[in-house]
């Protein structure tokens, strides 16, 4: 009885593995490191000295080979190396109540924001720290141009859409609605993008994602989504706006299109598909088995009788 039981949880499980594994087969993603390639050659041998020329235009446009058929919606990531936002000094410079509460501005504690914590006569810059003051700021607009067009115009714009990328918590709680941006990028050293000073800290995503700061020294931040289905064969070009100074860190940048939304990754969902199934397995059987041994189904029939 029990046999039978198990070759069949076995039977049902493997072709759920199976599945599982197909599923995460069909996330597919690019990945395109640009922070060289899109220096100017000339200028390869002083690159940071090129990112801090406001003279030069720094638009920049790779070219990506779509390998897969990609469905929607399609993430957009930017991607960050040798950047450690886990570091302590830098991790704990923000001011948590400054963020939510407009009454908070002036904050005593807004001292551990410090370099950035007070512009010019001591008045406090919203949102205070070094983690608001290095937000990133490349963006990237999307064009495609599909196999068919065959080289004449055949140039259709993606939309990227911005909202929703932040949690909905972050929103609603921990950024204020009546938080407004003051003073930022103000001194005489910008770290990186500014924020629109007439809307509310809850309604500034990009810093949002920006200030839930990464574990890791590579870490992906997500940017945005296209709703468009990809072709396999055809070519995405992207215009960078390459402004965010990674060359005095010697990091990289990278962008990424993936299949797969910030909550299931490749490795993350192969990982738990293989782990969730292996162990359900695992634990039915030996529970079977527990259940075989301890109760013989001899004894409960002679009790029956
Ligand atoms: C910035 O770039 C312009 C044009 O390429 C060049 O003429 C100028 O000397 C550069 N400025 C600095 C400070 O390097
Ligand atoms: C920079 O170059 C791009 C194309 O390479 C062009 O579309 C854009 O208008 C230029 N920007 C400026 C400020 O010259
Ligand atoms: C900050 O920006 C405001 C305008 O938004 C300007 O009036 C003020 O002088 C600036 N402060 C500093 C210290 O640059
Ligand atoms: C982007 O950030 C860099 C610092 O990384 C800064 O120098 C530059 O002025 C910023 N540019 C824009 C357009 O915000």
């Amino acid at each position: 009885m029990v046999i039978p039981i198990l070759v069949f949880v076995g039977l049902l499980f493997i072709p759920i593995g199976l599945a599982c594994y197909a599923a995460s087969n069909k996330v597919f993603e690019v990945v395109y490191r640009y922070d060289t390639k899109c220096v100017p050659k000339n200028m390869l041998h002083n690159k940071v000295g090129y990112i801090q020329n406001a003279s030069i235009n720094k638009t920049c446009t790779i070219n990506l080979k779509i390998p897969n058929a990609m469905k929607r919606p399609i993430f957009i990531y930017y991607q960050l190396d040798r950047f450690y936002q886990n570091h302590r000094r830098y991790a704990t410079s923000f001011n948590i109540a400054q963020l939510s509460d407009p009454k908070e501005e002036a904050n005593a504690d807004i001292k551990d924001c410090k370099p950035e914590a007070y512009a010019a006569k001591g008045i406090p810059v919203v949102p205070c720290g070094l983690v608001a003051w290095s937000l990133f700021n490349d963006t990237y607009s999307f064009a495609r141009r599909p196999r068919r067009a065959g080289g004449i115009g055949g140039v259709e714009a993606l939309r990227v859409i911005k909202s929703g990328i932040s949690w909905r918590s972050e929103r609603e709680r921990l950024f204020g609605k009546h938080v407004y941006p003051k003073n930022f990028q103000n001194g005489s050293l910008v770290g990186g993008g500014r924020l629109d000073p007439r809307k509310p800290l809850s309604e500034q995503e990009e810093l949002m994602v920006w200030m839930r700061t990464a574990a890791m020294p590579r870490f992906r931040k997500l940017y945005g989504r296209v709703e468009a289905d990809l072709d396999a064969g055809e070519t995405v070009a992207v215009a960078v706006r390459n402004s965010y100074n990674s060359y005095s860190f010697e990091g990289g940048k990278a962008v990424v299109l993936s299949t797969a939304g910030p909550l299931g990754g490749r490795n993350a969902f192969l990982g738990r598909a293989y782990l969730v199934t292996g162990m359900a397995c695992l634990v039915l059987a030996l529970l079977l088995t527990l259940v075989c041994l301890f109760f013989p189904m001899t004894e409960e029939h002679l009790r029956l009788r």
